[in-house]
């Protein structure tokens, strides 16, 4: 294999205002200064991948722009393979983030050239596909192409679907999940407003009844579930205190997935994914707060 990791998804410039607290609607806020970051959650998982070690492919879309050159470069400079990340027919996907003063995040993207991953574009990068051991994606291309990847999987490679921002998707797609991942919010979207009642543990149960091999669900600082047909199993977090939450559940794909591709089990993958989760929520930024593997180690103490 030439790749650990073959990241499908989106890439988006992040433009970033912090604010003490979120306006109302008709109301207006003064923020901080304009950050502007690379970011996205399919580069955001292929820049992770890569600054933890994993041999890192994205297949994506962005801008003839300056947008599209700072994601490039954000990209190349961690050692993401960019030969799959196609250029033009759009401008490059922004996402409007507001930051508060807990760390938390609310973002609103506009899809831009992440709308112009098409299928056609998929089946193009079966060599891709060959060449990786793991596949993943998440939900900010069209919802056809993430079908057509599932479609141009070779049998013996494993896919890992965080479904963000969630929508219902096709049996075909949640039967080739493993894992489907989701945080809290995105189980209920995917739940449908089914009567679940209140326990992760069973809404981790409904999903797997749904077809996936396995689902892991993020509960932030109170760590992560994994059920697989062994059961559901806790995995803890490290105690940090978060500055900036954004690109947190994409580094836990990521790192999951490249702990996949090593022949890890999925329970010790989930539990290194959240430290790897912890140590990003510590730093301002997506692409620019992911920990190496060193760093992950260190903060294991
Ligand atoms: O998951 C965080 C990411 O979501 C941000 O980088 C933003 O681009 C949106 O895609
Ligand atoms: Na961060």
């Amino acid at each position: 294999y030439g790749y650990d990791l073959l990241v499908v998804g989106s890439a988006n410039a992040d433009l970033v205002i912090g604010v003490e607290r979120r306006p109302d609607p008709g109301e207006t806020v003064l923020g901080s200064d304009l950050a502007v970051h690379p970011g996205g959650k399919g580069a955001n998982q292929a820049v992770a991948a890569a600054r933890l070690g994993a041999r890192t492919a994205l297949l994506a879309r962005v801008g003839d722009d300056a947008h599209g050159r700072l994601l490039l470069d954000s990209l190349r400079g961690a050692g993401v393979d960019t030969v799959g990340v196609l250029v033009g027919g759009a401008p490059t996907g922004v996402a409007l983030i507001t930051v508060d003063s807990g760390g938390d995040n609310a973002i609103v993207v506009s899809p831009g050239a992440n709308g112009l991953l098409t299928p056609a574009d998929a089946r193009a990068a079966t060599s891709l596909f060959h060449a990786s051991r793991v596949v993943s994606a998440q939900l900010e291309i069209p919802l056809e192409t993430v079908v057509d990847v599932v479609r141009a999987l070779p049998p013996e490679t494993r896919f890992v679907l965080n479904a963000s921002p969630p929508r219902a998707l096709p049996a075909e797609v949640l039967a080739a999940c493993d894992p489907l991942i989701v945080n809290e919010h995105e189980a209920r979207v995917l739940l449908g407003g089914s009567r679940v009642g209140e326990d992760p543990a069973d809404w981790a149960r409904i999903l797997l009844a749904k077809g996936p091999r396995a689902v892991v669900v993020t509960l932030g600082a109170r760590g992560a579930l994994v059920a697989s047909r062994d059961g559901v199993a806790h995995v803890p977090a490290l105690d940090v205190t978060p500055v900036d939450t954004t690109g947190a559940g994409d580094a836990f794909t990521a790192a999951l997935a490249w702990r996949l591709s090593r022949g890890e089990p999925l329970v010790e993958a989930a539990a290194y994914a959240a430290r790897v989760g912890a140590a990003t929520v510590t730093r301002r930024g997506a692409q620019a707060s992911f920990p190496t593997a060193r760093d992950v180690a260190a903060a294991r103490s």
